[in-house]
């Protein structure tokens, strides 16, 4: 598919990407459109979640929102990794102050193998149209990042059914039933796979997989449920840099960065940027990986920690980012003072 789309001025994040030389690092904030920004309150009180990610209009509306705000060096489309479970039949509905609630959660290995790939791209068209309109409303000020779940995150949510600190339920089926699961995961990995595709179609510049729920497995457990799935995934997307967020998986940096295919390698606030630069290799990039919570911290400490992340990372094959995404309470000058500190790095700020 071929879109005639408005030339690109800041391409700093794809150079970082790459591991070309760049003037200073890029950033962006993970869930950088959401509830911190008073903007996207008007829009959240007139509309129900799903409202907003399946209208395309107002999907681009969001999307753009922490761009004039904030003028990070990346968009993110705004959408949910939970389209994938709905494409596959589960039905999510995004209950304020609870979060996702599926109401047909996988509770028996019948459930599980009727979960079959199908058509994925084609039902989630919304977030195609939404991706290819958000490129023409930026007018090329920044790159635009596609994404989607990592398998296990979203079995996870379709075996719970709802979210979860420990997914107990998820869990106990995987070493109940390893042969179903398998099943699913493949399921998700096809899936998953075709609506990246589409979405670089649409218009997508680089994409993110997020396995956030990554930490929840033991090393040999990851090895087998989780690695070989998001290998199959980064290898299948050829066209765009591929950026793995593997929360928790801190055991796991070596084999994702020397196995997986990944352009870079997002990164939460437990990994030290040495132990991460140590067992990465050299030319894969790094994202991450400041604690969120620190943007509670006064904005004098923010800037000065957040200088103290990009010094320990370096300014090459490093783009700046939270460990995890934006808090809903963050007050919108420190999510700003976060940005600038780090557009002023190297500038004698
Ligand atoms: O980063 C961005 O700005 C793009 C948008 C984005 C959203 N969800 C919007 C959203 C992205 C990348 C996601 C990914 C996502 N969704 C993940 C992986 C990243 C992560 O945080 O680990 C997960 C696990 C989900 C599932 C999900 N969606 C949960 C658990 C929740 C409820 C938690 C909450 O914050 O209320 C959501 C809802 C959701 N997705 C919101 C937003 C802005 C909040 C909805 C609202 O109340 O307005």
């Amino acid at each position: 598919m071929s879109h005639n789309f408005p030339e690109l001025k800041n391409d700093l994040f794809l150079r970082a990407l790459k591991g070309e030389e760049v003037e200073r690092p890029p950033v962006w904030m993970m869930r950088q459109a959401g509830r911190y920004l008073p903007q996207y309150m008007v829009l959240r009180k007139k509309y129900t979640f799903f409202e907003r990610v399946e209208t395309p209009e107002l999907a681009c509306e969001i999307t753009i929102q922490p761009i004039d705000e904030l003028e990070p060096d990346a968009a993110i489309i705004f959408s949910d990794i939970l389209t994938v479970p709905q494409a596959l039949n589960i039905d999510v509905q995004m209950v304020p102050g609870k979060g996702p609630v599926m109401g047909n959660p996988i509770r028996t290995e019948d459930d599980a193998f009727a979960i079959l790939a199908e058509d994925v791209a084609q039902k989630l068209q919304h977030v195609m149209d939404a991706i290819t309109l958000t490129r023409k409303e930026l007018n090329g000020r920044v790159p635009l990042i596609g994404f989607a779940g990592a398998p296990w995150t979203l079995f996870c949510y379709m075996v719970q059914g709802e979210g979860s600190k420990n997914f107990d339920k998820a869990k106990a089926f995987l070493f109940q039933h390893p042969d179903a699961s398998r099943h699913v995961m493949k399921e998700l990995t096809k899936a998953t796979i075709d609506y990246l595709r589409a979405q670089v179609d649409a218009g997508a510049q680089a994409v993110q997989v997020f396995d956030s729920w990554a930490g929840l497995l033991s090393p040999d457990d990851f090895n087998e449920w989780a690695m070989p799935y998001l290998m199959e995934i980064t290898h299948a997307i050829r066209d765009v840099p591929v950026i793995l967020f593997a929360k928790g998986a801190w055991y796991a940096l070596e084999r994702l960065s020397f196995k997986s295919g990944a352009a870079a390698l997002g990164l939460d606030w437990t990994i030290s940027p040495e132990f991460a630069r140590l067992k990465s290799r050299s030319e894969i990039t790094l994202q991450g990986n400041f604690d969120p919570t620190h943007l509670l911290a006064p904005i004098p400490e923010i800037r000065k920690q957040t200088r103290r992340m990009i010094d320990r990372f370096g300014a090459r094959r490093y783009i700046a980012n939270l460990g995890h995404g934006i808090l809903p309470h963050v007050p919108v000058d420190h999510a700003r003072a976060f940005v600038d500190s780090v557009k002023e790095y190297g500038s004698g700020e």
